[in-house]
């Protein structure tokens, strides 16, 4: 009876260990596989967003770019209709908040800004690091111009050059950078213009080439974009941007029309 008996309590204290190990076994499986679902979908949702992230920046990409061309379209329909001139223009043309200034875009005959200080600044830095680098740089340059004083400049080159050579280096009144205060023509020690007959001068290597846009500034005139800016390459003429967008213009190694997307070229 005895021994029965604890037969039986043996029985019942293994099926309850069976039981408590199949429970334990049967929680550990039901678990480890309720976390690899979980990990499974924690996967496929990150996949997802990474997806939605994906498409929404493609479309801001593309938003930009019909942005873009949206501008571009509206720059030349202006331009087309209006073909302002200096005695008509009532403002300065400007897109992306980007004054932009060429024998397609005038300048109204009375607009006088004078120099732009915060340009000025920055042309003081980069002669004084030029200097410091070996560079023959003065601290003289022309940089605003008034409508009469770019009058009688242009009409001085057209009496001694005629007006079709004057017109490829020297913009009619109305018509040039320098009436806005945002562009400066660099001299050497000699009161010439920087690099004017040099003839071993180079883009690629030039000094203030290479370090203007770290100033804010960007070489306007290269040779061979003469039929986007309308003029032959002046490596002593600098336009002020502010540095983030020189750099931008700069690496893009475009003229500043192609660049923004506005148009250029000879007058109408
Ligand atoms: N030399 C530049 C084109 C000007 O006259 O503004
Ligand atoms: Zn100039």
């Amino acid at each position: 009876m005895n021994s029965k008996h604890s037969i039986s309590k043996k029985a019942i204290l293994i099926a309850v260990c069976i039981v408590a190990v199949a429970a334990g076994v049967t929680y550990f499986v039901t678990s480890s596989a309720k976390d690899a679902t979980i990990n499974e979908m924690n996967e496929k949702l990150n996949a997802l967003q990474q997806k939605i992230d994906d498409y929404e920046k493609g479309t801001e990409l593309g938003k930009e770019q019909v942005d873009k061309l949206k501008k571009h379209n509206e720059n030349i329909e202006n331009t087309e209709s209006e073909a302002l001139t200096p005695e008509t223009a009532t403002q300065v043309f400007e897109t992306d908040g980007v004054i932009v200034v060429n024998k397609k875009h005038p300048v109204p005959e009375s607009y006088a800004p004078y120099e732009n200080p915060e340009a000025v600044e920055h042309l003081k830095e980069l002669i004084a690091e030029a200097q410091n680098s070996g560079i023959d740089l003065d601290y003289s340059w022309s940089g605003f111009r008034s409508y009469d004083t770019q009058a009688g400049l242009f009409n001085s080159y057209a009496a001694s050059s005629g007006v079709e050579a004057a017109e490829t280096f020297s913009a009619r009144p109305g018509y040039s950078e320098h009436q806005t205060g945002l562009a400066f023509d660099l001299k050497a020690s000699s009161g010439a213009l920087y690099r004017i007959d040099d003839a071993s001068y180079d883009y690629n290597t030039d000094w203030v080439a290479q370090h203007a846009a770290d100033f804010g500034f960007i070489i306007r005139y290269r040779e061979e974009w003469q039929d986007t800016t309308g003029y032959i390459g002046e490596p002593w003429h600098l336009r002020y941007l502010g540095a983030d967008l020189a750099n931008k213009v700069y690496e893009a190694n475009e003229p500043l029309e192609t660049y923004l997307g506005v148009e250029g070229g000879n007058y109408n």
